[in-house]
C-alpha cells in the first residue's frame, strides 16, 4: 500500500545531500553559508565555533578540532523554499574514505565542490567515482571565485576529460579574483551583481535580461569584462542545447554553479537550483531484487553509521538510519533482518551537528539516530512490517596492520570490548589469527589517521593506555570462488585468518606474494572488498 495525503507530502519534499570535495575547497564554509539560508544559523562564523560563537559544528570530537579535519560525520537538516533538506557531512581526509562511502549509500545527490584555482583534485576525483558507482546525480559548485583561478571554460573542460562526464553551466562567473563582479544566471537570464566590499553577506543586485548580450547591464561592470564574458557566453550559448534535468537525473550531466562560499556570492544561486532539481527519496533495490517505493506505507531503511560515546557523559552507542519507505515513530517495533528479531526504537534523534532533538516521527529520506544496545551494525535493515534487507555496503581491504597492547594486564578484557565496539561502528577491521586466538585480534586500518583516532579513543572513551604493535602486512584478500562462495583453503601455504563475520581472508606483507597467491590458485578471486551484512 502506498502512502497519500500529508506522510507522502511529507516524503516528496525530502531532499538528502552530501557535498563531496577535496580538504580545503570550502566545504564547511559552504555547509555554514547553507546552514545560514536555511535558519539554522544566524551569524556566520558558527559552524568553525569560532572564539565568542557558539559551535554548532560537524567537526565535534576534540581531534577533529585540533587537526582541523572532519572525522566522523553528521546530518545536518534544514527547511527551504518548503522542503526539508538533509546534508549529510562527508569526513574530508582521505583516511576515512570509508565513511564517506557509507554516507554517500545514504544520500540521493551531491555537490561536488571545486576550487577555482585547483581544480580537479585527487580526493575529489575519487569521491565522484564512488557517486558514479551509485550513479547519483552531482551539481558542481566552483567556489573561491573572489581568488585568482582558472577560467571557466578551461575549468569545465578539466572537469569533463578528468572526470568523463558532461558538464553544464547553468550560470557563468562575471569576472574573477579581485575583479569578481557577479554571476548570469543562465536559467532566469539575470545578471546578479554582488557587493564585494563585505565579507560576509553582501547585497546583490539583479538585472533582468532579455538574451545574454542585452546592452542593458553593459554600464554596470568595467567594459573588458563585459567583452570578455560575452565572449565565453557567446561559446558556451552558441554549443549547448537546453539543460535536461532527465540527463541530470540519470547522472549523465553535472550542472555547475559557481561562486564564493566566503563571500556567499552565489550559494542561494545554488541553493535554488538544488530546491528546483534536486530528487526526493527514490525507490531502493533490495537483495531480493525488489525495489521499495519510498511512499510505501511500511517503514523501512537501513544503518549505514554507528557512532559510539557522542555524548561521553552517557557513553551511548548512536545507529544511524537513512529511512527509505514510509514513516518512522518514535517507539515503533520494527524487525531486524539479520536478527531475525523485533526490536523497538525507543529513543531517536535528529541532528544538528552535536546538538540532537528529539524527534517523535520522520519520514523516507530522513535519517533518524536511534539509540543501540548492540544490535545493529552498519549495513543492517530493518523493516516495520515484513523482514527487508537492502544492498550490501561493502567493506574495503585494510592496508596498515597493527596488534593493540594495553599497560594494565587486567584490563585486556576492557580492550577486547572497546576493539569490537569500534569494529562494529565501522572505525577498524578485526581479524582473527588462528594460531592465536579472538582474545589478541589483528587490526586493520585504511589509513595512518585511523590508529591516531583509534588510540586517541581509547585513552578518552575507555580509559585505556594502549600501544600497538605494527605488523608487516600491507594487503588484504578475501578469497572467494568464481560465483562468490568463500574459499577456505588456498595452495601454496597461506596462512587462513578470518573476519569478524567469520569470512577467510589472507593478510600479506606485499603485492608480490598477492600475485604468487593467484599464480598457485588460479580459480580462485580474491576480493579487495565485501559485503558487511551477514
Ligand atoms: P574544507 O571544509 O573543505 O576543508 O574547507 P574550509 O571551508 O575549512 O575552507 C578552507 C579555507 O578556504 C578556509 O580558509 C576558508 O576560509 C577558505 N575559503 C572557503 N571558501 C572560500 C571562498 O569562497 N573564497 C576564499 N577566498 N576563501 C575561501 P582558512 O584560512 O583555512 O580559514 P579562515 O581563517 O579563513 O576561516
Amino acid at each position: 500500500m502506498l502512502l497519500t495525503g500529508l506522510p507522502a507530502q511529507e516524503i516528496q519534499r525530502r531532499r538528502t545531500f552530501a557535498i563531496i570535495s577535496h580538504p580545503d575547497a570550502g566545504k564547511t564554509t559552504l555547509t555554514e553559508k547553507l546552514l545560514y539560508h536555511g535558519g539554522v544559523i544566524h551569524q556566520t562564523g558558527e559552524v568553525k565555533g569560532k572564539k565568542g560563537t557558539k559551535a554548532v559544528t560537524s567537526d565535534w570530537m576534540e581531534m577533529e578540532r585540533e587537526k582541523g579535519i572532519s572525522i566522523t560525520s553528521s546530518v545536518m537538516t534544514f527547511d527551504y523554499q518548503n522542503l526539508r533538506i538533509n546534508l549529510l557531512d562527508t569526513p574530508g581526509h582521505k583516511d576515512f574514505s570509508e565513511d564517506t562511502y557509507r554516507v554517500l549509500m545514504a544520500v540521493d545527490s551531491a555537490c561536488m565542490l571545486i576550487d577555482v584555482a585547483k581544480g580537479v583534485e585527487e580526493r575529489t576525483k575519487k569521491l565522484y567515482d564512488v557517486c558514479r558507482y551509485r550513479n547519483i546525480p552531482i551539481f558542481t559548485f566552483v567556489n573561491k571565485l573572489d581568488r585568482e583561478g582558472k577560467a571557466p571554460l578551461e575549468l569545465i573542460d578539466e572537469i569533463e576529460t578528468t572526470l568523463q562526464m558532461q558538464c553544464y553551466p547553468l550560470t557563468w562567473p562575471i569576472g574573477i579574483g579581485q575583479r569578481y563582479k557577479g554571476l548570469y544566471n543562465r536559467l532566469t537570464k539575470e545578471v546578479m551583481l554582488y557587493d564585494q566590499r563585505r565579507d560576509d553577506v553582501g547585497d546583490v543586485q539583479v538585472i533582468p535580461v532579455s538574451v545574454y548580450n542585452d546592452p542593458k547591464w553593459k554600464s554596470a561592470i568595467p567594459e573588458d569584462i563585459y567583452n570578455q564574458v560575452l565572449e565565453e557566453l557567446d561559446l558556451v550559448e552558441g554549443v549547448l542545447p537546453p539543460f535536461d534535468v532527465g540527463e541530470f537525473l540519470a547522472g549523465k550531466i553535472s550542472p555547475v554553479t559557481f561562486g564564493s562560499a566566503k563571500q556567499n556570492f552565489g550559494v542561494d544561486v545554488f541553493l535554488n537550483f538544488f530546491c528546483q532539481f534536486a530528487p526526493g527519496p527514490q525507490p531502493r533495490k533490495t537483495k531480493q531484487g525488489t525495489e521499495i517505493d519510498p511512499i510505501d506505507a511500511n517503514f523501512s531503511g537501513f544503518v549505514f553509521k554507528i557512532q559510539a560515546n557522542m555524548d561521553r557523559r552517557h557513553r551511548d552507542r548512536v545507529a544511524f538510519i537513512r529511512i527509505c519507505s514510509g514513516k518512522f515513530e518514535r517507539g515503533m517495533k520494527i524487525k531486524h533482518s539479520r536478527h531475525d528479531k523485533e526490536i523497538r526504537l525507543a529513543y531517536s534523534n535528529q541532528f544538528v551537528a552535536a546538538d540532537r532533538e528529539t524527534v517523535d516521527e520522520a519520514f523516507a529520506g530522513d535519517i533518524v539516530g536511534v539509540n543501540d544496545t548492540g544490535n545493529f551494525a552498519i549495513g543492517d535493515s530493518v523493516g516495520s512490517e515484513t523482514k527487508v534487507q537492502f544492498e550490501d555496503i561493502p567493506k574495503f581491504a585494510p592496508e596498515l596492520f597493527a596488534r593493540m597492547g594495553v599497560s594494565d594486564a587486567m584490563k585486556r578484557k576492557k580492550m577486547q570490548e572497546a576493539l569490537s565496539h569500534l569494529s562494529e561502528e565501522g572505525a577498524i577491521q578485526l581479524f582473527i589469527d588462528p594460531f592465536v586466538g579472538a582474545q589478541d585480534p589483528i587490526i586493520g586500518v585504511v589509513g595512518e589517521l585511523q590508529f591516531e583516532v583509534l588510540v586517541r579513543r581509547m585513552q578518552d572513551e575507555y580509559n585505556l593506555d594502549v600501544r600497538l604493535n605494527r605488523l608487516p602486512y600491507s594487503v588484504a584478500r578475501w578469497p572467494r570462488t568464481t560465483d562468490g562462495k568463500p574459499v577456505d583453503t588456498l595452495k601454496g601455504n597461506f596462512t587462513i585468518y578470518r573476519d569478524m563475520i567469520e569470512q577467510p581472508v589472507i593478510l600479506l606483507n606485499q603485492e608480490w606474494d598477492l600475485n604468487w597467491a593467484k599464480k598457485e590458485n588460479p580459480n580462485v578471486e580474491f576480493a579487495t572488498s565485501i559485503a558487511r551484512a551477514r
